[in-house]
Order: C-alpha cells, then sequence, then structure tokens
C-alpha cells in the first residue's frame, strides 16, 4: 500500500499573525516564522497548518478573504512564503493552508462587482434572494453576535445569504465558474509547494442553499471533483476538513456510497474532542470509549485528525444539554468563559487548573488515539487566555517566546501589538515562555519533545487501528491498543485522581519484552502485564510487541 505521509504526521497550527514579528511593526510576518521553524523542527512537528493567510479586512481573523492568490501585506509577499515553503521542506516540515471557500469578505472585487450590477460577470457568484426569505433568522453560526443568516444589500437590492458573519457572503457553489474558481485557488497554492488544504466550513461549502429551505441540498459530489482534481495535481496533497457533523453524516465526507475514499483524506475529529472534555471533567473515561465504538469505520486511506483545542471555542454542542452543563461546570463555569451558548473560550492549561499531570495526561491521550493529533499553537508551553480580549481572541493572544518586552513577540510599542501579550500572573510571558522551558528538562516544553518523539516511534497510533480494551479496571481508567504493521502498543491513561490499577495478563501472550516507552513516572517493571498501576492522573505507554 502507499505511504500515506498524513498518517504519520504530527501537525501545528499557528496564526501568522501572532507567531513571531520579525520586523516590528506589532504584527507576526512570515520571516518571524521562518525564523522559528528550528524550534519547530526540534519540537518534531512534521506539518504547518497556517490559518488564513491572506489579504483580508480581518474582521474574523483572516477568515474573511479578499483575494485569495496573495497573501496579506502585513505577512510578507509571496516571494517569502514559497522562502518559507522551501525552508520548511528543508527541515522536514510540509505547510498546509487554510483554504476558506464557502465565503469570501464582503470587500472582495467578487462581491463588490456582483452587488453592483445585475450585469456583473459576478453576479451569480453569490446566493441571492428577490424576497425576504422566510428562514432569514435561521442556521446562524454565531448566535449573540450575528442575527440572520440573509441580510438585505441596498447597493444589489436583493438578499444575500451568509452562513457566518454578514461580512462574509457566501459563494455560489452551484455555479460552475465558482467550482472552476476554487480549483484553480488549490492549484496556484499547490504550484507554489503547499502540501494541501484544511478546509473550512466544508458543511456549508456544499449547501445549494435556497432562499427559504433552511435545510436546502448538499451536493457532496463536489467534494469528490474537488479531491480528482487536486489528487491529479499533485499525488500526495491532503484535504483535511473541518465537517462538525452528527455521526450518521461523517462518512460521506470521507467517500460516495461505493465505499472507497474518494472525497476529504482526513476529518477533525469533533465528537471524540467534546467526549475527551467531559471525560476529562468526569475523571472518568466512559464517553471516550462511547465515542471509540460509535464512530464510523472509515474507508481505507480515511483518517481522523485529533485535537484537544483550536483556534476557536471548545464546541460542546453535540453534548446533552447536561452534558455541557457539566463541562461548563468544570472548565468555564462563569458566562465571561462561555461563548455562543455552546462552547468555551479558554485554552487547555486553564481549563485544567494548570495541573501539570492532568494537562500531561490530556495530551498524552490526545497523541495516543487513533488517528493524527493537531496541536495549536502555545499549547506546548501550557499557555492561558486573556479574557479581556473580545470573543475568540481570548485565545488569539500572541506566542510567548522569551523575557523580552513583549514576550520576545514583537520589538513594536505594547500598544502597537495585533494583540496584547499575556503578562503577569502564571500565564505571562515573564513566567511562562519558550526560552524558561527550553532551559528546563523538567518543563512542559520538553516533556511535549519527548513525548511527539516517542509517538514517532509507534506509528501505529497513526497507521494502525484503535481499540478500548475492555477489562475490569479502576473507573477512571481507560486502556486501549493500537496495532499496526509494525506491532502494538498499550495504553494506561487514567483520568482519576487515585491511583488506578488493571490485570491485562490476559495480553501477555501477545508480548514480547513489554516495556514502558513513556509514563508520568517510574514504574515497576510491566512483567506478565498482571498487576499493572498508574498514578492519580497518570498515564503509561507500553510497547507490548514489535514486528519486524
Ligand atoms: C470556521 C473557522 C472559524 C471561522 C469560520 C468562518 O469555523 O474555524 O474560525 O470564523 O469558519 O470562516
Amino acid at each position: 500500500m502507499s505511504d500515506r505521509w498524513y498518517q504519520k504526521a504530527v501537525i501545528y497550527c499557528a496564526d501568522i499573525d501572532t507567531f513571531a514579528d520579525s520586523n516590528g511593526d506589532g504584527v507576526g510576518d512570515i520571516k518571524g516564522l521562518i525564523g522559528r521553524l528550528d524550534y519547530l523542527a526540534r519540537l518534531g512537528i512534521t506539518c504547518l497548518w497556517l490559518n488564513p493567510i491572506h489579504p483580508t479586512p480581518d474582521r474574523d481573523d483572516g477568515y474573511d478573504v479578499a483575494d485569495f492568490y496573495n497573501v496579506d501585506p502585513r505577512f510578507g509577499n509571496l516571494g517569502d512564503f514559497a522562502d518559507l515553503l522551501h525552508q520548511a521542506r528543508d527541515r522536514g516540515i510540509r505547510v498546509i493552508i487554510d483554504l476558506v471557500v464557502n465565503h469570501t469578505s464582503d470587500q472582495h472585487p467578487w462581491f463588490q462587482s456582483a452587488r453592483s450590477s445585475p450585469d456583473s460577470p459576478y453576479r451569480d457568484w453569490y446566493v441571492w434572494s428577490d424576497a425576504e426569505p422566510e428562514d432569514r433568522h435561521q442556521g446562524m453560526v454565531f448566535p449573540g453576535e450575528q442575527a440572520e443568516t440573509w441580510s438585505y444589500d441596498r447597493t444589489a437590492k436583493k438578499w444575500f445569504y451568509h452562513r457566518f458573519y454578514k461580512f462574509q457572503p457566501d459563494l455560489n457553489i452551484n455555479n460552475p465558474e465558482v467550482r472552476e474558481e476554487i480549483k484553480k485557488i488549490c492549484a496556484f497554492w499547490l504550484q507554489l509547494g503547499v502540501s494541501g488544504f484544511r478546509m473550512d466550513a466544508v458543511p456549508f461549502i456544499v449547501e445549494q442553499t435556497e432562499p427559504g429551505n433552511p435545510d436546502s441540498p448538499k451536493d457532496m459530489e463536489f467534494l469528490s471533483e474537488l479531491r480528482q482534481y487536486i489528487q491529479w495535481r499533485q499525488g500526495d496533497a491532503v484535504l483535511l476538513a473541518e465537517a462538525n457533523v452528527e455521526p450518521e453524516q461523517l462518512k460521506e465526507f470521507f467517500g460516495d456510497a461505493g465505499g472507497s475514499a474518494n472525497r476529504i483524506h482526513m476529518l477533525f475529529d469533533f465528537m471524540l474532542n467534546s467526549r475527551l472534555m467531559l471525560s476529562l471533567a468526569r475523571g472518568n473515561p466512559e464517553a471516550i470509549i462511547d465515542a471509540l465504538r460509535d464512530t464510523p469505520k472509515l474507508p481505507v486511506g480515511g483518517q481522523w485528525a485529533t485535537f484537544l483545542r483550536n483556534h476557536d471555542e471548545v464546541d460542546l454542542s453535540r453534548l446533552t444539554a447536561e452534558q455541557r452543563a457539566e463541562v461548563f461546570a468544570e472548565f468555564g463555569p462563569d458566562e465571561n468563559m462561555q461563548l455562543y451558548g455552546r462552547g468555551i473560550r479558554r485554552r487547555l492549561a486553564t481549563m485544567l487548573g494548570n495541573d501539570r499531570r492532568r494537562i500531561e495526561l490530556a495530551y498524552a491521550l490526545q497523541f495516543s488515539l487513533r488517528g493524527t493529533p493537531v496541536l495549536r499553537y502555545g499549547e506546548e508551553l501550557g499557555m492561558g487566555e486573556d479574557l479581556t480580549q473580545d470573543g475568540r481572541n481570548a485565545i488569539r493572544t500572541p506566542m510567548q517566546w522569551s523575557l523580552a518586552a513583549n514576550g520576545g513577540f514583537s520589538t513594536a510599542a505594547a500598544d502597537q501589538l495585533v494583540r496584547p501579550v499575556i503578562t503577569g500572573g502564571d500565564y505571562g510571558y515573564e513566567r511562562l515562555n519558550v526560552t524558561l522551558q527550553r532551559h528546563d528538562t523538567k518543563s512542559l516544553l520538553s516533556w511535549f519533545e519527548r513525548m511527539i518523539r516517542t509517538l514517532k516511534e509507534a506509528p501505529e497510533v497513526g497507521t494502525g487501528s484503535c481499540t478500548h480494551v475492555d477489562v475490569p479496571a479502576s473507573t477512571g481508567l481507560l486502556v486501549h491498543r493500537a496495532d499496526g504493521a509494525t506491532g502494538t502498543v498499550l495504553f494506561l491513561h487514567n483520568l482519576a485522581p487515585e491511583a488506578g490499577e488493571v490485570d491485562l495478563g490476559s495480553l501477555y501472550p501477545e508480548a514480547d519484552f513489554p516495556n514502558d516507552v513513556l509514563a508520568d513516572q517510574e514504574y515497576p517493571e510491566p512483567g506478565k502485564l498482571d498487576k499493572l498501576t498508574v498514578g492519580g492522573y497518570g498515564y503509561r505507554w507500553i510497547r507490548l510487541c514489535r514486528k519486524p
């Protein structure tokens, strides 16, 4: 079988504007990022996912694109971007970029032209209605910040559709010209050297919106068409999609009814994400076990992308109201920590009370569950959030590099920064930064480096199967195993504060010198696997056997 790089990848998500500023204007840029590639290489990540890089009015952190064929001038130019791709590749790091084609910015020349005249060649690139649609106040993605999904445009004298904010008019996927343009955008960036795309808002891209029909049909075939296209342009390019839909709909995003994986290669595992949060909140792995059992079997080559935190709120919308309340109570009790009635705008370290044991446990667990792990910048340091910032910006503060002014992010005056750096207290850059953690072999950063190196010796996680080992165990203990062509790794994660134990003697016949490859503390040799203990919030990764 062909070697699929994305199955063994460790993906790191960075936002150029808050990562590293090379020219002192207060905004991170491509050159700044290039200067930090060695840091990323040492951390061990193999794929960099960049949040939108294009010119933008920046009213939704770049998810409002004004030109798909360029980079935001604040970040540099296309020459800098080509250099980034070269420098990253030199270090064995691939780059994927956000592909935001459900909508454009209302400032995009296409929309400006479309609204200006019925004769505009771009008129049909957007979704219009002459009459006020009855479902105008339905389907908002940002309740509280967004009042409607159809707004009236005075220039066009028509209503236009926007699944997200009003300044993000939806493109019309029914229009063949729009489909061709999306492919052209992909081709452009592939030609420059990206390894694929994180596709934004995929369930909405395929929506064939009809005014007055909140349940408009979806054209899933577009995904097959796009996959075909990009795969011919570049054989190893990947699509990693954001599709937070009901479990029974997930399969359709991976492939058509024929069962082959001919659509999206990788989907973010939102279902697992909310179950992980619920399990961490309860100190009990039941919800994760349910998730492992309930998720559909993927076609060959289909892959999950696991995550704990991303650049948005923790989305708990697929939990029941009671479960959501439990997670809120534990991780986001103040109203100011919550968002859109469904989520939490905090980073992981703060939600876990900065308890180092729990943070390690959570990430050891995420990185050992089936699929490809995705890590958001700053999480490797245990960065916190700034709740004085609006909405999701709370978790989009600048990377904390050192003790230098602005945490080494930028030499600009503090009030010139794209967003303030977190200062003071346990999470301020004075105490929490890369340089300090680099010098400390016991730091979270050093732990992440070790953990990622260990994962690279356990390709079974990304390429093999992941199964819950259903044996009697202490209440907080999750036991799972990854089996692949190269062998088997056993994982024990204790979500509870009390020590736990389990008898895995039944697996001993499969074992070949079982040994701990990663653990929260020194444990006695696994022996016959019949008396395995795990400390409170502890974890053990045990190599059960290796196949040649
Ligand atoms: C996705 C992004 C989010 C953005 C939205 C609109 O959900 O993750 O950050 O606001 O799409 O593009």
